[in-house]
């Protein structure tokens, strides 16, 4: 919270919290309807077909609507104008049900016919939901939101999270106004009311925990009354509610539409017939159904999403050119589709790591680049985007911009950072691994992350690989809530989980590879935060640097929030040991600095390092002296 003077644009100086009367000449007026602004400085839109449900699948050419927030932006400079700006929503398995086949609210998983457990559990029966809304800005922007229900929009009720955001806020009758300044950057923010959290606790501290609820009696779960035994685990908003202001995109990232392909309202079909280079898709709605999805003729390279389009779809790539792009700041979501919706299978919820869809897919050259640029993927059924093709190693992405919603399933990860790959300014709700290093020369920068229940924020493994100069700068968790630690599945801030061929054996790692030049830089984790690191290592670890990190405060649950660096040895080597810090400077291959648990610092100086300590740091015994916490 931030109760610093805030001078609006009539020169009025108000304090937060000092609410101006209606009518007052620093009021702003409120627009009553669907009006967008289409100005040189400020873009908002609308869909006239928003259905508000929180129950149920939209009809096909609706757009779920927040049942909760009407957001209006204004410029800093005009103090008349609000403009409306869509507030979309997602539910929990987006109404469907925990089902089976697409499109058949009545085939419910019975634990045969579904191959995995989507992880959802408590969320329906809890009305947890995502809201969210876009708006491109050249300039300070003032964000205007109202609530449906009788809850306070009082500043003192509201936490902006990242909270060092520390955006002003101000009381105005019925709603609050935030003061967003301009940034090249753009801004993905989370706008909380503390009358409207939920704290996810845990059945106990048993490895096979599961979330309760104190709700809904016929609900998942649940419990009349909390135990002691039931830690909380992870605090959110019920109705979360999504800002994203983004600069106007500069022309790189704008196709020419004189030559585009305008994809017309509706069912999509024939995208595979496609002669042009560019599929534009408009402002409006379109669908493909549960059971397809968008397979790009060969000609087309360049996926645009306009500000306002909403493509219930995943596309998928089959161009060989060297320059794939997809840009705009519409929305691919992925609601009509089952868990895991398996392509081969009648895209029934059957789990495949090949043909499960994805997102965004492609099957593409060697040398090839995918630019992703301001476009938000909601609801992935699954991993959000795998490129295929003879040498991924020379795959590379461009990702600025991009934002993932909705992302309630378990497995839905954040995109894969290929060699020579750049990510910055994105947000991610994510289920399961966000933030994947899992190739050379990448560098990730300038995130907000909210993550659920599965994997780690960041994840290094799975196979034995060698990589090298890998930096992930400027980190902001937002939430997390892990119900339990499942070594060898670690969930962390960064971990590598055990190899993917033999989840139980530690004598799989190959000694003959190397991670090196690995930094972890400038971290926030606010709240209930799990491990610093969770590492089953499956190669060497030259150099692994973890700088400024700061977590809010570590788990309560004893083996989330405890670091744990195991040693695994190499069957095909005589099981020798991975090495850490043998191929780097005075051998120290792990080294943690600046690294504050609440207002502490961690170091082995101050002796609050170790598992029962602060830092909960566990490290296998066999790397003493590899590693220093500083
Ligand atoms: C505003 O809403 C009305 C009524 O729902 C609709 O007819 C109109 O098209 C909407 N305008 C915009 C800009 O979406
Ligand atoms: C799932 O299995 C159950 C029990 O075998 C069956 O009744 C149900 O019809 C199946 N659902 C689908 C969609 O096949
Ligand atoms: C390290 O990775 C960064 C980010 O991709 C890249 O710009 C830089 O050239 C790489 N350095 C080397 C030595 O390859
Ligand atoms: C990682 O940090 C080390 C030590 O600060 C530095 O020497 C190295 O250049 C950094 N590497 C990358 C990829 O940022």
């Amino acid at each position: 919270m931030h109760f610093a003077t805030f001078t609006n644009a009539l020169g009025l100086i108000l304090m937060a919290g000092n609410v101006p009367a209606q009518g007052h000449p620093g009021m702003r007026l409120k627009r009553a309807s669907n009006q967008t602004a289409d100005l040189s400085e400020l873009k908002t839109w609308w869909h006239s077909t928003g259905e508000i449900n929180t129950q149920t699948p939209v009809q096909n050419a609706n757009v779920r609507q927040s049942h909760m927030y009407s957001v209006q932006i204004g410029t800093a400079s005009d103090a008349t104008s609000f403009y409306d700006s869509f507030v979309y929503e997602t539910i929990p398995r987006n109404g469907n049900g925990n089902i089976f086949s697409p499109d058949d609210l009545s085939s419910v998983c019975d634990g045969q016919n579904c191959s995995e457990d989507d992880q959802i559990s408590i969320e329906p029966d809890i009305g947890a939901d995502m809201a969210w809304t876009q708006y491109l800005a050249s300039t300070t922007t003032i964000v205007r939101i109202t609530r449906s229900d009788d809850g306070s929009v009082d500043p003192s009720n509201v936490i902006i999270r990242p909270s060092n955001l520390q955006f002003d806020m101000q009381l105005d009758g019925d709603a609050v106004l935030i003061t967003v300044p301009y940034s090249d950057d753009g801004h993905r923010f989370s706008v909380e009311f503390q009358d409207n959290l939920w704290e996810y606790r845990t059945s106990g501290p048993e490895t096979n925990a599961h979330y309760v609820q104190n709700k809904d009696p016929n609900g998942a779960n649940y419990v009349s009354s909390y135990e002691d035994t039931m830690p909380i685990v992870g605090v959110e908003p019920t109705n979360a509610l999504m800002i994203f202001m983004s600069p106007f995109p500069s022309s790189e990232y704008i196709p020419d539409l004189s030559t585009a392909y305008h994809v017309p309202f509706g069912l999509v079909t024939g995208l595979d017939q496609v002669t042009e280079s560019v599929v534009h898709f408009g402002p409006g709605v379109y669908w493909l159904t549960g059971s397809a999805h968008a397979i790009l003729s060969s000609s087309v390279t360049w996926i645009y999403l306009a500000p306002g389009a909403y493509v219930k779809g995943a596309i998928q790539y089959e161009s060989q050119s060297l320059d794939l792009r997809a840009t705009g700041f519409g929305v691919l979501s992925g609601e009509q589709y089952v868990y895991q919706a398996n392509t081969a299978e009648g895209y029934k919820n059957i789990k495949s790591d090949d043909t499960s869809l994805k997102m965004w897919r492609g099957h593409s050259a060697v040398g090839t680049k995918w630019t992703v640029h301001g476009v938000t993927t909601n609801a992935p059924p699954f991993n959000s985007m795998d490129f295929y093709g003879s040498d991924l190693g020379s795959f590379t992405v461009d990702a600025s911009d991009y934002k993932q919603v909705g992302a309630f399933f378990g497995q839905t990860d954040g995109i894969q950072m290929y060699p020579g790959s750049h990510a910055r300014n994105i947000f991610y709700h994510v289920g399961d691994d966000a933030i994947k290093t899992y190739y050379s020369n990448v560098l990730c920068e300038k995130m907000v992350v909210w993550k659920t229940n599965n994997g780690p924020i960041v994840q290094f493994g799975w196979y034995q690989r060698d990589t090298k100069n890998v930096t992930v700068d400027a980190v902001d968790v937002i939430h997390t809530r892990y119900v339990s630690q499942q070594v060898p599945w670690p969930r962390a801030l960064v971990a590598s989980a055990a190899s993917y061929e033999s989840e139980t054996s530690t004598s799989v790692a190959d000694i003959t590879k190397h991670l090196s030049n690995y930094n972890i830089t400038n971290w926030r984790c606010e709240g209930i935060c799990p491990a610093l690191l969770g590492i089953n290592p499956l190669q060497n670890i030259d150099e692994m640097v973890f700088s400024n990190i700061w977590v809010e405060t570590l788990s309560p649950a004893f083996e989330v929030g405890t670091s744990t660096f195991r040693v695994f040895t190499d069957s095909n080597n005589g099981d020798q040991a991975i090495a850490l810090g043998d191929n780097s400077p005075d051998n120290l291959g792990l080294i943690i600095e600046d690294f504050y648990v609440g207002s502490e610092k961690v170091s082995f100086e101050a002796g609050n390092w170790d598992s029962t300590s602060l830092g909960r740091l566990n490290i296998d015994g066999h790397y003493s002296g590899r590693w220093t916490v500083r």
